[in-house]
């Protein structure tokens, strides 16, 4: 007779075992997805399953309830003490009697997949540095002498496979009493590189923990810092949270940080030093908020621009700031956290930073290309980052290129007579009647436009209180759309376009779209400057899209993917009628949210995936804007609205 047919689903994978094996022995021989934590000693329960009972005709089995051995007292004490979902079986504990049908749910597979909430997903497999593992060690012998880690590395080996294992100081002088505590039963969270073949114990723990492990993804931005504490066994985001980057006091942009590194001895210091705070506390009111202890956080990814990787790391940006723009390392960056003083988190926490492109193209830009995979790409797609810099990347499968475009902070608001940050009170979607030419518009916090009923009372709270970056852009696609503003940018004056709205100041008018100045409220008009400065800035993020296409050889892209935060609010009709972004078919552009931090998050969930990001990186060819005559042609043709000669018949449509 043969022995008993055991099938894993939704795998499908199957074999033949004697009876008697346990599933999580056929598990693992047929290279299924089954966790454990404790090598099947009964105690950890990461090895549930859910048996099937009944008829498989898909399968060609008849599975009975004596399919598997009885329930037994392991998992009845593990049931008694935590509860067990109804059906379900440990792994470890229940062996094959017959033919049998094994479904691994979702939370027993190691490496499961974590959608992602944006909508183009890209699955994240499970697969992290730092994993727990409990292992029982053999006890001291005066005959045998042996050091406790060294057994310990022995433990590792044959219950776990794992070859190599290293120790720092602080986790040697906590070895000998946790052993001991745990009578030789100890939890070890083990840090792998990939580009070392030895593992890191990170942390220890007597017996077998409850605690559970966590990992910060950190998209360092020059104006804030925003981190996602993520479980390292799941990789669910427990609680992001984000800070102002306190550099700004330095200066508002990074070429004015690079610029006070060079004026000020010691000021390059300084800024490291602020910003390694900022992490410090960001660190440690995500740990409050999740309710964790700081010391289970064991990993920080890290993803910025090369002037913040700098900052961060504590070398001086200033080769940065001036051709040829060298970066002290552009590849990636393995070290202690403690190295950073980022001293909040466990003191034997590893920080992964990803490699920088170009000395303008950062790892927050090889992070957008770890989320969005242009070197995947069937289509020809073209991935604008939009931030004071933005950074741009063309490609498909075979070749992508890079580049960053000095657009300044105009689309975030900055550097705009009303202009303001993305905060409840500000205008961000607006709309304007081209025959009357009158404006009504949304605030952010309020569901209602502003000539609907109660839309007063609605914003009487936050008050209207200036325009951010998306209101601005539709508000001078909407004037250029409405005829008050011509091809080249001036805005009309009453006479020419017929609405009071446009009123003289100085030799050029400004538009007005709020007025609460009889009640010492503000006054939001649209300036001739900030049209100006909007005009600069897309010029730039359009004259870096061109270059890239000139190099790549086309004139025109399959399409579009905003990213950043700020992409996610932009309306793309407007972004398009203003010439931001080149001519492709409205329903081709899409937002991606903050691709840079979704790529912090895949480095963290993935080792697989700081391999494949130093490899993309490697085969992506960068282009200087900077150096690039051409740059300026395409800056000057792309500032009229939406372009000077570019056509545009998608928006003709
Ligand atoms: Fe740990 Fe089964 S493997 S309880």
């Amino acid at each position: 007779t043969q022995d008993p047919l055991v099938i894993f689903t939704p795998s499908g994978k199957r074999g033949r075992f004697p009876k008697g094996t346990p599933i999580l022995t056929a598990a693992r021989q047929l290279g299924v997805d089954l966790d454990s934590v404790c090598g099947g000693r009964g105690i950890c329960s990461k090895c549930q399953v859910q048996p099937q009972f009944g008829e498989f005709p898909k399968h060609g089995v008849t599975v009975t309830p004596d399919a598997l051995s009885e329930w037994n007292k392991v998992e009845q004490r593990y049931k008694d003490k935590r509860g067990m979902k109804e059906g379900r079986r440990l792994g470890c504990q229940a062996t094959v009697q017959g033919d049998v049908v094994i479904d691994v749910p979702p939370e027993s597979q190691v490496h499961r997949q974590v959608v992602r909430k944006e909508a183009t997903a890209r699955a994240i497999t499970m697969d992290p540095a730092t994993h727990l593992y409990f292992v029982e060690v053999a006890e001291p012998d005066m005959h045998e002498p042996t050091g406790d880690l060294e057994r310990l590395a022995v433990a590792l080996r044959d219950q776990w496979g794992i070859e190599k294992v290293t120790a720092n100081l602080s986790i040697l002088s906590r070895l000998q009493p946790v052993l001991r505590k745990g009578k030789w039963q100890v939890t070890v969270a083990l840090n792998k590189d990939h580009r070392d073949d030895a593992a890191r114990i990170v942390e220890i723990w007597p017996g077998l923990t409850e605690d559970r492990i966590y990992g910060l993804a950190i998209d360092l931005g020059s104006t804030t810092i925003a981190a996602h504490l993520t479980d390292l066994r799941n990789g669910e985001v427990k609680v992001s949270s984000g800070v102002m980057n306190p550099q700004i006091r330095f200066g508002e942009d990074l070429m004015s940080r690079v610029s006070y590194a060079m004026m000020n001895p010691g000021g390059a210091a300084e800024m490291t030093n602020a910003v390694r705070n900022a992490i410090n506390g960001l660190t440690e009111a995500i740990a409050t908020e999740a309710g964790i202890r700081p010391f289970q956080i064991l990993e920080a990814v890290f993803v910025c621009n090369p002037v913040m990787h700098h900052l961060l790391l504590g070398l001086d940006p200033v080769e940065l700031g001036q051709a040829p723009f060298a970066l002290a390392t552009s590849e990636s960056v393995t070290l202690d956290a403690r190295d950073l003083d980022l001293t909040v988190m466990n003191e034997n926490a590893r920080v992964y930073v990803l490699p920088c492109i170009a000395g303008h193209v950062g790892a927050d830009a090889a992070a957008v290309a770890l989320a969005e995979e242009p070197n995947k790409s069937d289509d020809l797609v073209l991935i604008v980052d939009v931030g004071t810099n933005a950074e741009i990347q063309l490609g498909r499968k075979g070749r992508v290129l890079a580049c960053s475009s000095p657009t300044g902070p105009a689309f975030e608001g900055a550097q705009i007579s009303s202009g303001q940050r993305a905060a409840p009170g500000a205008i961000e979607r607006i709309e304007i009647d081209p025959v009357t030419k009158e404006p009504r518009f949304r605030v952010i916090g309020c569901d209602l436009w502003s000539d609907e009923e109660g839309f007063a009372q609605a914003v009487a709270a936050t008050g209207i209180t200036g325009i951010c970056g998306s209101g601005i852009i539709e508000a001078v696609a909407e004037m250029r759309m409405a005829g008050i503003l011509d091809e080249s940018g001036l805005i009309g004056s009453a006479e020419q376009v017929g609405t009071p709205r446009c009123i003289p100041e100085g030799r050029t008018h400004s538009y007005l779209i709020h007025d609460a100045s009889a009640t010492g409220g503000p006054r939001i008009a649209v300036t001739q400057g900030d049209i100006r400065a909007i005009q600069l800035a897309k010029s730039a993020l359009y004259a870096g899209a061109r270059l890239l296409m000139d190099e790549m050889g086309v004139d025109r892209v399959d399409r579009v993917v905003l990213a950043g935060a700020f992409g996610a609010h932009i309306s793309t009709r407007h972004a398009m009628v203003l010439g931001m972004i080149p001519d492709c078919p409205l329903d081709k552009v899409t937002s991606a949210g903050n691709a840079a931090g979704t790529g912090a998050r895949i480095a963290l969930c993935n080792i697989g995936a700081r391999a494949e990001i130093e490899r993309v990186v490697r085969e992506i060819t960068k282009v200087e804007t900077a150096i690039e005559p051409r740059f300026q042609e395409h800056f000057v043709a792309a500032n009229a609205i939406p372009h000077k000669t570019d056509p545009f018949p998608e928006l003709a449509k």
